[in-house]
């Protein structure tokens, strides 16, 4: 591979441990001001110390990031469609020079298997992969989920595998069971996204799972910045992803941390 594409993974990927805790705040680009990204940078800031690297987009870093941050950025570049309308209908909405100029670690797109728009999703990933390699940048590729898409092993799996013979670096999808294959049979590194809020202890739970069954870590929002203690909640993940905590006593440190926060 690359010498810059494994330099710019190893800044997501800590070689330490060998995982990461993304923390993902993308959402706004089909979701609009959602519920705890309203105004993204006082939701970003006090997580900044705890993530080990930031995804979003072009818009809301510029606003609300500062520029001074060390933080490695992996940048959604690909949208074009709102909550409204046709999700799988996603094309790329900023180019590479941009995310050079952005000095980015990696860029990221969605891709809709088994969609209306499945074709145009998996040509935007290889057109993207083909222009991102020229300049060393890696590609995460995100196996969305529509509506009418299931999440088992079978379906996930078959995201991952073609994400992955696209040429993808790191693959984001969804925990289920049997993911342990999905994983194996990924061939580059994967990351879970966290879903809809759930209650903590399920959403650390979630992240065990994911890790021990191979992922090297979470790409993680909703959990995280709608939990009641943000703070609290990425430092439990945290211990989860990089020390291998058990999600009983992660959820202890979620609510001691919680506790102090409160006070
Ligand atoms: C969705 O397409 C976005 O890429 C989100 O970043 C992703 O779903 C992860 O966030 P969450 O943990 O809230 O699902």
């Amino acid at each position: 591979m690359d010498w810059g594409i494994k330099n710019r993974l190893a800044k997501i990927i800590k070689p330490k441990t060998g995982r990461t805790v993304m923390l993902a705040v993308d959402h706004g680009y089909f979701l609009g001001p959602t519920s705890g990204l309203e105004v993204p940078a006082r939701t970003i800031e006090p997580l900044l110390p705890y993530a080990d690297s930031l995804m979003l987009t072009r818009g809301v870093l510029r606003t609300s990031v500062n520029a001074n941050t060390p933080i490695p950025i992996v940048l959604r570049v690909s949208g074009g469609t709102s909550i409204l309308g046709n999700l799988s209908n996603e094309g790329i909405t900023t180019t590479i020079k941009e995310a050079i100029r952005l000095n980015v670690a990696a860029v990221a797109l969605s891709i809709f298997v088994g969609s209306d728009h499945e074709k145009e999703t998996l040509l935007s990933l290889a057109d993207l992969i083909n222009e991102a390699q020229e300049y060393g940048i890696p590609v995460l590729a995100v196996t969305a989920v529509g509506k009418e898409m299931s999440r088992d092993s079978r379906y996930l799996g078959l995201c991952c595998r073609i994400a992955a013979e696209l040429g993808a670096h790191m693959v984001k999808t969804y925990y289920c069971d049997g993911f342990e294959k999905v994983v194996e049979q990924c061939l580059v590194p994967v990351v879970i996204a966290g879903g809809k809020k759930i209650p903590e202890r399920d959403a650390l739970n979630l992240a065990f799972n994911a890790v021990q069954s191979g992922a090297v870590g979470v790409d993680m929002g909703r959990n995280v910045f709608q939990s009641e203690y943000p703070v609290a909640m990425i430092r439990a993940v945290r211990a989860i992803v990089h020390e291998n905590m058990a999600p009983e006593e992660a959820y202890k440190l979620y609510s001691s941390i919680s506790g102090d926060e409160q006070k």
